[in-house]
């Protein structure tokens, strides 16, 4: 298994809106987020098939919410936020989607983000239990029956 940053006009970028379709997350893929810096898409691939993707925004923590930002040393603090995240049934609990949230956690440090953050729906069982694998905190969110789940990631 191997995992790859897509490009905008790639062939991967066909395989990865192709299994987002098929597991209802395509819109997320394909959406503009106009409060982040920049939106990164990583696809997890066995040979040629792709098997699982991760969207990843890194953005001023508390832009989306209409906050004024935190600051550091004048800098607003800034966070890896996953708007989706997704593993093709017949290849789950291989480790695939622990591995994608790792690649965003790196690459999330790289761009010096204080923390990685994400929300899902109570319904989400497989994700409450990778994050709880992987240690991050919760916290109700006000929007439907999701919550958040955050990381502080700074080395
Ligand atoms: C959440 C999801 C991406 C996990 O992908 P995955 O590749 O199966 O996850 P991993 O194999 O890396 O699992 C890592 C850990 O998470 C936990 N976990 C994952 N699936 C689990 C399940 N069905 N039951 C219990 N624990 C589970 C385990 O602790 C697991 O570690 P272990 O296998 O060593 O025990 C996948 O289940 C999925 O696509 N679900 C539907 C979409 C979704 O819920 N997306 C996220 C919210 S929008």
């Amino acid at each position: 298994m191997r995992i790859e940053q897509i490009g905008d006009d790639s062939e991967a970028r066909t395989q990865v809106l192709a299994l987002a379709d098929e597991l209802d997350q395509r819109r997320y893929v394909e959406r503009v987020y106009e409060h982040s810096d920049q939106t990164l898409l990583l696809g997890a691939f066995e040979g040629d098939a792709c098997v699982g993707f991760l969207v990843l925004l890194i953005q001023v923590i508390g832009r989306d919410a209409g906050r004024p930002p935190i600051l550091r040393d004048e800098a607003p603090l800034r966070e890896g936020y996953v708007e989706a995240f997704a593993v093709h049934p017949r290849y789950r609990r291989r480790g695939i989607g622990q591995h994608l949230q790792e690649h965003a956690i790196e690459l999330s440090i790289a761009r010096e983000c204080y923390q990685i953050r994400s929300r899902s729906p109570l319904t989400s069982r497989e994700n409450y239990a990778l994050k709880l694998k992987m240690g991050y905190a919760i916290h109700p969110s006000d929007e439907n029956d999701s919550y958040f789940f955050i990381k502080r990631i700074e080395a």
